[in-house]
């Protein structure tokens, strides 16, 4: 199979993306991790594409050249997916049209519920019954594109931001990579 090249923007911890690694390595599996890229030199996740020697960069100019940069980057690398996980800057529309490949992006909520940041501390101080993540297609509007896949599970009373974190990623980890099946599945 012709695996498509991909990028995952990461700017921290990189949980994702060491899954994603994990999975590209299955056959079947539709991508190729081919460039990293973090806004921030000390993201721990940029020690999962060292060790896998994945090229990565560490691009923290201001928004404008940063853009140009990783479109460069980009074309240079063939890319046809643009992973983003755990990037905490705002993508501009320019880049997203400028761009013309696929992005997408996993947030820790059922989305459109609880959009933004502080996720799981809003969710305990809303009492929801239900939380989860979601992958979905980035546009212009903050986590406001075309859902591609959602998990949930039902929150317990003893539930804290921690444990939410921790049955959330647990998701994250199947949810992410379906999501680049479903994108591919027929071609
Ligand atoms: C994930 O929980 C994702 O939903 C959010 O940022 C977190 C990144 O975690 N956008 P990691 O860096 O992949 O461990």
């Amino acid at each position: 199979m012709v695996k498509k090249n991909t990028c995952v923007f990461i700017s921290g911890r990189g949980s994702n993306l060491k899954n994603l690694i994990n999975k590209s390595r299955d056959y079947n599996f539709p991508i190729k991790i081919a460039l990293v890229i973090s806004n921030n030199a000390n993201a721990l996740g940029l020690l999962h594409a060292k060790k896998n020697n994945i090229p990565y960069l560490i691009i923290n100019t201001n928004k404008t050249c940063f853009e140009n940069i990783v479109l460069n980057e980009i074309k240079k690398y063939k890319i046809s997916l643009v992973c983003l996980a755990g990037y905490m800057k705002i993508i501009s529309k320019n880049f997203i049209i400028n761009l013309k490949k696929k992005m997408i992006n996993i947030h820790p909520t059922l989305l459109p519920k609880f959009k933004g940041l502080n996720t799981y501390k809003r969710i305990i101080d809303k009492k929801e019954i239900k939380t989860g993540c979601t992958v979905h297609f980035v546009n212009e509007k903050l986590d406001g594109g075309k859902k591609i896949i959602q998990k949930s599970f039902f929150i317990s009373k003893n539930d804290n931001i921690k444990s939410l974190q921790e049955k959330t990623q647990k998701l994250e980890y199947k949810a992410f990579p379906e999501a680049i099946i479903q994108i591919y599945r027929y071609n």
